[in-house]
């Protein structure tokens, strides 16, 4: 694997975390029949994570500024460059023994993302991404699907939970989509609906409510293995607004006036 030095910090760091996660989701069985509940473990595993990462990152990059779900945002000496770290991306399937969850990890320069890495431990598939080199899973390069027909076409979302304000407007999204495409799936982790609609597993992706540190890496994946990705609405940046939407080259167009209402 051909990798720029930073990917390699990226990717060591998220091997690392990996592993103390799995450990600990093998211990998610045994604490749902136990009093206290498995959701204090699960928040000190993901606390875990993003402590090793930081320590493999900051230790590697100290300059560099850092934005982490755990830990929040750090300004760096060097204002162009920043790490953005989602420890564990899909909270809930961890919690639940569901084995569909991730790392995640980019490096922004200059506003733009520039090298990307999303590991997924439990299936052993590691995506990343360089901007200008492609995207890859393990050692295969990625393609996003070649699919033209909205009706042949799997589209990822999530869903808002707990009482969140984007309901309404993904009840509606899910009203007009749904009839015109093959299905829709709602799989708990952003960044490995990203990593999927890179690998043209799934054609395109959307979600309102969202995170940068759930998409910034897999924003560039889907980039680099050929796909387009925007913000909901015309010229919004996905990271600052926390609306995204992508897909492949031929869907993408079609998909995103579908999800607009135009
Ligand atoms: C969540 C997942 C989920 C998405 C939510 C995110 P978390 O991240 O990415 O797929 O629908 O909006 O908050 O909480 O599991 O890190
Ligand atoms: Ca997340």
């Amino acid at each position: 694997m051909q990798g720029s030095a930073n990917l390699n910090l990226m990717i060591k760091a998220a091997r690392k975390a990996g592993r103390s996660l799995v450990k600990d989701f093998r211990e998610v069985e045994n604490l749902q029949v136990s009093a206290k509940g498995p959701g204090d473990f699960v928040s000190k595993a993901d606390r875990e994570a993003e402590r090793i990462i930081k320590e493999e990152l900051m230790g590697g990059r100290p300059s560099y500024g850092w934005l982490g779900e755990e830990t929040g945002e750090t300004a760096g000496e060097d204002p162009t460059r920043r790490w953005i770290v989602d420890p564990l991306d899909g909270t809930t399937n961890f919690l639940h023994g569901l084995p569909h969850w991730s790392v995640s990890i980019a490096l922004e320069h200059k506003g733009q993302i520039v090298s990307a890495v999303i590991f997924d431990p439990a299936k052993d598939e590691l995506y990343w991404a360089e901007k200008g080199a492609g995207a890859w899973m393990n050692d295969k390069r990625l393609r996003v699907s070649g699919r033209r027909n909205m009706i042949e076409a799997i589209f990822a979302t999530g869903v808002p939970f707990g009482g969140r304000g984007t309901l309404p407007a993904t009840l509606q999204d899910l009203a007009r989509l749904m009839p015109v495409c093959a299905g829709v799936r709602r799989w708990g982790s952003a960044a490995l609906d990203l990593a999927y609609v890179a690998a043209g597993r799934y054609d395109g992706y959307w979600e309102r409510g969202i995170n940068a540190w759930d998409i910034a890496a897999g924003m560039l994946l889907v980039r680099e293995a050929g796909g387009f990705v925007s913000g909901i609405r015309e010229d919004d940046d996905p990271l600052e607004k926390g609306a995204v939407i992508c897909g492949n080259e031929g869907l993408f167009e079609p998909f995103r006036k579908i999800i607009r209402g135009e």
